[in-house]
């Protein structure tokens, strides 16, 4: 009797969930606060940069993410290339000039994880670059991502010092060690920055 009432309560939670991600699917905002970010290697490697889903839908953000033509990514999805820069895709309709992107400057160090700004076209990050400005170039079957060859204009950072900067991320549990070049150009960029 027990086992069936848990059962049964497991039935009606999920229900509860399931209504709540339609609900969203459909057009609801995302809530999306500090705790929504964490480790940048915990999300899922699609060539240099890491996705994920905040609506469970994974599968769709890759299929896009992976995708030689291109296409629009689905809502809920999650970009980043660094620990401290991140895109999230809005319900269709939220923001219409960013394709329904939200440009996010986080906050990280080993004792924070917050964002600090976050918005559609007026996002501007640590080095007075406007996200939007830089990925709208994008050609527009890409929706804003950048890569190399998408036609934005290049970071000036190379492969080897983003791979150093997504191996550091402080808020990892686990630290890989760097290759000797990487920690020569992590040292260069921290120096000259
Ligand atoms: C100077 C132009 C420029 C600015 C400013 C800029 N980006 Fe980018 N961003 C790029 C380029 C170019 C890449 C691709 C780099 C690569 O893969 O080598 C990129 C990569 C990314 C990626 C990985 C997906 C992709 O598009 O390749 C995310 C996510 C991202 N940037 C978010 C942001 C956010 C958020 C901001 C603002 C806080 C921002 N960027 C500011 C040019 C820019």
């Amino acid at each position: 009797m027990t086992r069936f009432r848990t059962a049964l309560m497991q039935l009606v939670f999920l229900g509860f969930a399931l209504s709540a991600l339609s609900a969203q699917a459909d057009g609801t905002e995302l809530e999306i606060t500090d705790e929504t970010f964490g480790c940048i290697r915990d999300m899922t490697p699609v060539r240099g940069f890491f996705v994920g889903n905040l609506l469970g839908d994974l599968d769709a953000t890759l299929d896009v993410a992976h995708s030689e033509t291109g296409g629009r990514y689905p809502a809920g999805s999650v970009v980043q290339l660094v620990p401290t820069e991140v895109m999230v895709k809005h319900p269709e309709g939220t923001s219409p000039a960013t394709n329904d992107w939200e440009f996010f400057e986080l906050v990280v160090s080993e004792e924070e994880n917050r964002i600090g700004t976050r918005g559609y076209v007026e996002v501007v990050n640590r080095f007075g670059g406007n996200c939007f400005g830089c990925h709208v170039k994008a050609e527009p079957q890409w929706d804003l991502i950048c890569e190399s060859g998408h036609g934005c204009d290049p970071l000036p950072l190379s492969d080897l010092l983003i791979s150093a900067i997504q191996k550091t991320d402080p808020r990892c549990d686990e630290q890989p060690v760097l290759s000797g070049e990487e920690q020569q150009a992590l040292t260069a960029f921290m120096g000259g920055s």
